[in-house]
């Protein structure tokens, strides 16, 4: 590898230092949750860091909603059915305490949010109004418009600042300081100003995201959930879990490709709530082809359900010219189409197809990793003092995630890791001598040279390398053959990666090499996690064992070996709290046919 110019002199390379009790990592809605629960309990050095502007985040391009059992049209709702639903649709693999910690708190949450000012959607006498989503027995998802997450991001953004909650933008962190038992903070860079960054924290809370754009068609934007969370966590010896479930999404946009206009929308999110409203789907033989595979949920049935039926109308001939199906609610009027999908509406309407009067193209997307790091119930990771929460946690959602559940998640456990962290914060600690020597001048001296690097690999070209091949080799179907071709892939791709073409550390190239390093763990780990499970649960279908296997009601971890590389194991799942077993045993279930 070449040297940096200080490395060669024998120097350290200089960074600037900041001292603060807790850092949080992420500025979405559960880093902003977090940082807000700390603050009001009394934690007054908190510092959040963003990739982006303030109010710029994933969060945002969250649509169709969250889950609360307000019970607003449907009074017998309640959190424990909340929770069986969860793990049905998690097929029993979540972990039972994080699920209800969610479902508990969110009622609460979700009026907590009104009065902070969310513009929910609401009924007619003014309550916060909830529709259908998929799987749910009720109408359960709270939403504002199509624009949840936005409405959501902003609510907590100004409640922080409200609060003078300090926040950095355009910082990236690049790897946390830890010993492998304990956190002491993180190292990153600059991205306006190209200077390298220290920050000594006592308590580390990742809320980084996920890594759901390890695939080339995924509903994120190519900056964001490209595996940061979970690669600095394990990089830091925290434990992944789930890794393998990965949910594709059934309706993002199916697109011409070839077609500048439409090619930068190709995968990105059609919300379930059009469907949650009424949409249906049909392939080009004019069926409404989901009467064939679930003739009681229909178009609402689970996420992998309705990806998997449309993957394979697509692979009998009947999809179209776009590898996608139709989804159609212009038998919807057009007024309620605007007010209840707003933002759908008029991006289609931009690029020239009216969904009040004809149907839009879709196709499965990467959505989300059910998957990540693995923690307690307050969100701690086994590494002290580092929380993980937000979509970089695992166990929550189990092997499919229901539809309005992640930015539940999000506000939950960003209550739940304040109040730990707040309990406990005694400053920010300090980072010990021999990790500056071992751990932080080497890494510095591994991204200074990193940047200007003349190699002969383009950044973008080996990202969408590995993108292509996850999707190739880990996506909606996979067998023990694709799986160990997709590792095999990988190999190539670290060689590729260790010969990039970089500019310097302010360029996006360099962030883009910073990313495709923290891709190739999360790929990685995707790879072995589905490898490993010889059956097929929720999201994760295998061809070669597609039946499901009660002896495999278990969770997938990964650690970083003594002698490096990824050791993965089983563990056996909770049982559920005996409310939650009552829920499930009355057996709920959505009935779609009271939509039509
Ligand atoms: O389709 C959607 O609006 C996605 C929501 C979610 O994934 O929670």
């Amino acid at each position: 590898m070449p040297e940096s110019a200080a490395e060669a002199a024998g120097e350290s390379i200089e960074y600037e230092r900041t001292d603060v009790s807790v850092l949080v990592v992420g500025a979405g809605a559960a880093g902003a949750r977090a940082a807000i629960e700390l603050t009001e309990r009394g934690v007054d050095d908190v510092l959040v860091l963003g990739k982006r502007g303030h109010g710029d985040a994933h969060t945002t391009w969250a649509r169709g909603g969250i889950n609360g059992a307000l019970g607003t049209h449907d009074p017998e709702d309640s959190p424990a059915i909340h929770a069986a639903d969860t793990l049905n649709e998690g097929h029993l693999i979540n972990d039972p305490a994080l699920v209800e910690t969610v479902t508990e708190q969110m009622p609460a949450r979700l009026r907590e949010l009104d009065e902070w000012g969310m513009d929910y959607s609401r009924t007619d006498d003014g309550a916060i109004d909830q529709r259908y989503f998929g799987a749910q027995s009720f109408r359960r998802t709270a939403f504002a418009g199509d624009h949840t997450g936005e409405s959501l991001l902003d609510t907590l953004v100004d409640r922080a600042q409200s609060l003078s909650i300090p926040y950095r933008e355009n910082v990236m962190i690049t790897k946390l300081v830890a010993d492998g038992d304990a956190v002491y903070g993180a190292v990153g860079f600059d991205m306006d100003t190209g200077t390298f960054q220290l920050f000594n924290a006592g308590t580390v809370v990742l809320a980084a995201g996920g890594h759901a754009a390890i695939y080339n068609r995924h509903t994120s934007r190519d900056d964001e959930n490209n595996g940061d969370g979970a690669a600095l966590a394990y990089d830091a010896g925290a434990t992944l879990m789930d890794m393998g479930f990965i949910q594709f999404h059934p309706t993002g946009m199916a697109v011409d490709e070839t077609d500048p206009e439409w090619e930068p929308w190709s995968g990105r999110l059609v919300t379930e709530a059009v469907r949650g409203e009424g949409g249906r789907l049909f392939n080009t033989e004019g069926e409404r082809f989901m009467r064939r595979y679930s003739p009681d949920q229909m178009e609402l049935d689970a996420r992998d359900v309705v990806a998997r039926s449309i993957a394979e109308e697509v692979a009998a001939g009947r999809g179209t010219e776009h590898g996608g199906v139709y989804l159609d609610i212009s038998h919807r009027d057009a007024d309620f189409i605007r007010e209840r999908l707003p933002r759908m509406y008029e991006r289609f309407q931009e690029l020239g197809v009216d969904m009040a009067r004809e149907p839009v193209e879709v196709a499965p997307t990467s959505h989300y990793g059910m998957g990540g790091v693995a923690v307690d119930e307050t969100g701690e990771t086994d590494v002290d003092g580092l929380f993980a929460i937000g979509e970089t946690m695992a166990g929550v959602h189990g092997a499919n995630r229901l539809g309005g559940n992640s930015l539940a998640e999000t506000v939950a456990f960003g209550v739940v890791a304040g109040e730990t962290v707040a309990d406990r914060v005694d400053g920010p600690g300090a980072i010990p001598a021999d990790l500056l020597d071992t751990l932080v001048d080497p890494h510095l001296d591994d991204l200074a040279s990193t940047a200007n690097r003349d190699g002969d690999e383009d950044v973008e070209a080996a990202l969408a390398a590995l993108r292509d091949t996850m999707w190739e080799h880990a996506g909606i179907l996979r067998d023990e053959e694709s799986l160990r071709a997709g590792l095999d892939a990988l190999e190539e791709l670290r060689e590729r990666a260790s010969d990039l073409d970089v500019g310097p550390v302010t360029s996006e190239s360099f962030e883009f090499a910073v990313d495709l390093g923290f891709s190739l763990t999360a790929a990685e780990a995707v790879l072995r996690g589905a490898l490993e499970r010889e059956e097929s649960r929720g999201a994760h279908y295998r061809t070669d064992y597609p039946e499901t296997d009660e002896a495999w009601r278990r969770n997938v971890t990964i650690e970083r070996a003594d002698i490096g590389g990824m050791a993965l194991s089983t563990e056996p799942v909770d049982e559920p709290s005996a409310a939650v077993q009552a829920a499930l045993d009355e057996g709920h279930e959505l009935d779609y046919h009271q939509l039509e």
